[in-house]
């Protein structure tokens, strides 16, 4: 079997992850959830892992965070279907949604680094703690790094972005609040993203 690093092709990194067994993951998954999205070069988003809803359709970001997130892309005219490929650092529900565990993270990066690898997207935007602390080697918070810019691989921006569904238990809009956060940085993002 050829090693992962040799695949040049996202529709055979999906068919390993579909038949992945490298984790216990495995047993308790419904679907594999890979992507969602036009694979493109210029913007991916990286999520933590597949929810109840994620994983009983196979897609990323169903659900109410989704949903949000899909809002958050049409609020600067981004489409997600067309403009965003969107993955997460793992590709297996965790049981009760619990974060994932270094073993799983471990077991799944390389599905994660070979889609970066062969996409090599320009922006990549990294949704909320688990997927900063698995992308960005830094002592600092989501609270304290979403909205900055970061050398990312390939010569990529990376921008840590909050996590929707923080989004969703905190409702203000008030300025400072992070709903208000979020709209600076998608415009910011949308500001690079034209300019790519
Ligand atoms: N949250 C994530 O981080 N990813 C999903 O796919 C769904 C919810």
């Amino acid at each position: 079997m050829q090693t992962m690093e040799k695949i040049k092709n996202l529709e055979e990194v999906r068919s390993r992850c579909n038949s992945c067994q490298k984790c216990p993951l495995a047993k308790s998954r419904t679907n594999v959830v890979f992507s969602d999205g036009k694979p493109n070069n210029k913007l991916m988003l990286i999520g933590e892992a597949p929810g109840f809803y994620e994983d009983q359709k196979g897609i990323p970001f169903v659900g109410k965070a989704g949903q949000l997130l899909d809002k958050i892309f049409q609020s600067v005219g981004l489409s997600r279907e067309n403009d965003v490929y969107i993955c997460n650092t793992l590709k297996c529900r965790p049981p009760d949604n619990r974060d994932p565990l270094p073993e799983e993270k471990a077991a799944c990066r390389e599905y994660l680094d070979a889609q970066i690898k062969i996409l090599k997207p320009k922006i990549i935007l990294i949704c909320g703690r688990v997927a900063l602390t698995s992308m960005i080697d830094t002592p600092l918070g989501i609270t304290k790094v979403r909205g900055k810019w970061f050398d990312g691989p390939n010569g990529s921006k990376m921008m840590p972005i909050f996590h929707p569904s923080y989004l969703l238990r905190n409702d203000s809009r008030e300025k400072g609040s992070p709903k208000w956060l979020m709209w600076q940085d998608i415009q910011e993002i949308k500001k690079v993203y034209d300019a790519l």
